[in-house]
């Protein structure tokens, strides 16, 4: 029988894993034939993550060590471990990259750098994560792991604000294949927007946002603000004529993005 993972849960098959495995210490004294549903149940849920780890490339040593170095420093205020996207969203990503043969990557929210380097390393040699951040010491950090790995040299990371940098990205002409946005969900409509409204986004170019399942909230109905943004966010763009979209289940909910009315 699997172990459920006793890392806080952030996807919504994780929650689900975690609270049958709660319950399912709970059967003593209940219907044999409903305990071994709930067991099967459980056993189910808690299984799959685990499951497609183990069935995914794995990551690089550089990647692995990224996520070491991540869940050992001691974080405070609003950044903490449960952030990194990880093994198989880093491969999802990297993947998505070679299939569109992209080669100039915007990252916007990029914390200790994991989805970073897991796009720099699809790149070809003359390609360009270009990662915003906010936090000055989360990008030092990120600065620090990207310096052991050759594709690390493919990162120009910019902190501050990601509407200023999306702004002065902007004004330097930079044009970008595939976007990723992981930032702060309350922003997410605005990054959109500009990203559809200006010429940031190379035609044909592909977006995708992290979260836009925000462990089940939009559909539970259990209001954090985290969850009301993505909720709203998730309905502009399901109305929004100029865009075709799909909500792929991995991890916390990942959505692809691209225009269709150029
Ligand atoms: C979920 S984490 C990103 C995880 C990262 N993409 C990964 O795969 O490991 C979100 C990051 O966005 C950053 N952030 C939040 N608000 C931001 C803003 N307005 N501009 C730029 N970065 C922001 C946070 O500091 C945090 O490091």
């Amino acid at each position: 029988m699997a172990p459920v993972s006793r890392l806080r849960p952030v996807t919504p098959l994780g929650i689900l894993a975690q609270r049958l495995d709660d319950v399912a210490d709970r059967l003593d004294g209940v219907d044999a034939g409903l305990a071994a549903e709930l067991q099967a149940l459980r056993d189910l849920a808690v299984g799959f993550e685990p499951y497609l780890e183990e069935h995914t490339s794995p990551e690089s040593p550089a990647l692995a060590r990224l996520a070491e170095r991540t869940r050992s420093a001691a974080w405070t205020g609003s950044l903490e471990a449960e952030m990194l996207s990880g093994h198989v969203e880093g491969r999802f990503l990297s993947f998505l990259l070679g299939m569109t043969r992209a080669r100039r990557v915007l990252e916007i929210g990029m914390f200790t750098g994991y989805s970073a380097l897991a796009m720099a390393e699809a790149l070809p040699a003359d390609g360009e994560v270009v990662a915003c951040e906010l936090d000055a010491d989360v990008a030092a950090f990120a600065q620090e792991c990207f310096a052991e790995s050759s594709a690390g040299a493919r990162i120009d990371v910019r902190v501050g604000p990601a509407g200023e940098t999306l702004t002065a990205l902007a004004a330097e002409g930079q044009v970008f294949d595939v976007v990723f946005i992981d930032a702060d969900k309350a922003g997410y409509g605005d990054y959109l927007a500009t990203l559809l409204d200006g010429h940031l986004l190379a035609p044909g170019g592909l977006v995708a946002v992290d979260n836009t399942l925000m462990q089940g909230q939009p559909w539970t109905g259990a209001a954090t603000p985290n969850g009301e943004a993505v909720a709203a966010f998730n309905a502009a763009v399901t109305a929004d004529p100029r865009v075709e979209q799909v909500l792929v289940p991995l991890r916390d909910g990942i959505t692809l993005i691209r225009r269709t009315d150029t």
